[in-house]
């Protein structure tokens, strides 16, 4: 009997290095799903560039000038046409409307480049060493209506070294988040996280 593959949706704004590494690890036969839609409010983003190299359907939509909720519906609208299960925000620099929470509740994650909650909202990097924190890191974790609030899902710990800057500091967090995003996407996908409020149980992590 064939089994079918868990939809994963993936809405990016730039770079798309977590794309890249969700992509690979489906080529591997690590993610326990397939990469169906990748979706970016920025036109020229270099992570559309790299989902079409991968032979995935990308649909572009600007967001200036519309109302959020009526912009994610249409996002949402879009997903649910591909057939999505999993949504992966990757570098999507828009907060999601509760309308759009709603829709995908509980099947929303984010990656974020601090051990949260230290370090929420932008610049996570500089704010660790901009605090003198001997230890930052990467998160996953399951989006809510908050700001980087949601339960996490993993994390990976980097130290931050005396001789550190935002790029070298970035760069290490970002080999670390490559890591655990397609491991707590299979997590998910394999059914195996429990969340018992804030909590959630990875099975096998
Ligand atoms: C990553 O550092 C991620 O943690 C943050 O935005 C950055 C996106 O990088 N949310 P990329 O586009 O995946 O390369």
């Amino acid at each position: 009997m064939k089994t079918e593959k868990k939809r994963v949706g993936i809405l990016a704004s730039g770079r798309g290095s977590n794309l890249q590494a969700l992509v690979e690890a489906q080529k591997r036969g690590e993610l326990g799903g397939e990469v169906v839609v990748v979706f970016s409010n920025v036109e020229g983003a270099a992570a559309l560039d790299r989902a079409r190299r991968a032979g995935i359907p990308t649909v572009f939509r600007d967001h200036r000038g519309r109302r959020r909720d009526e912009f994610d519906a249409e996002v949402v609208q879009i997903l649910n046409a591909h057939g999505v299960c999993l949504v992966c925000l990757a570098g999507y620099m828009r907060l999601l409307s509760p309308g759009f929470i709603r829709a995908f509740d509980g099947r929303i994650l984010n990656v974020h480049p601090a051990l949260l909650p230290a370090f929420p909202g932008l610049h996570a990097q500089r704010q660790a060493l901009e605090h003198g924190a001997k230890v930052s890191g990467a998160t996953v974790h399951l989006v809510d209506s908050g700001l980087d609030s949601g339960p996490i899902v993993l994390q990976e710990a980097v130290k931050v070294l005396p001789d550190d800057t935002e790029d070298t500091l970035s760069a290490r967090i970002l080999e670390a988040e490559h890591r655990i995003y397609p491991r707590a996407v299979r997590a998910l996908l394999e059914g195996r996280c429990r969340v018992e409020g804030r909590r959630v149980v990875v099975e096998g992590e």
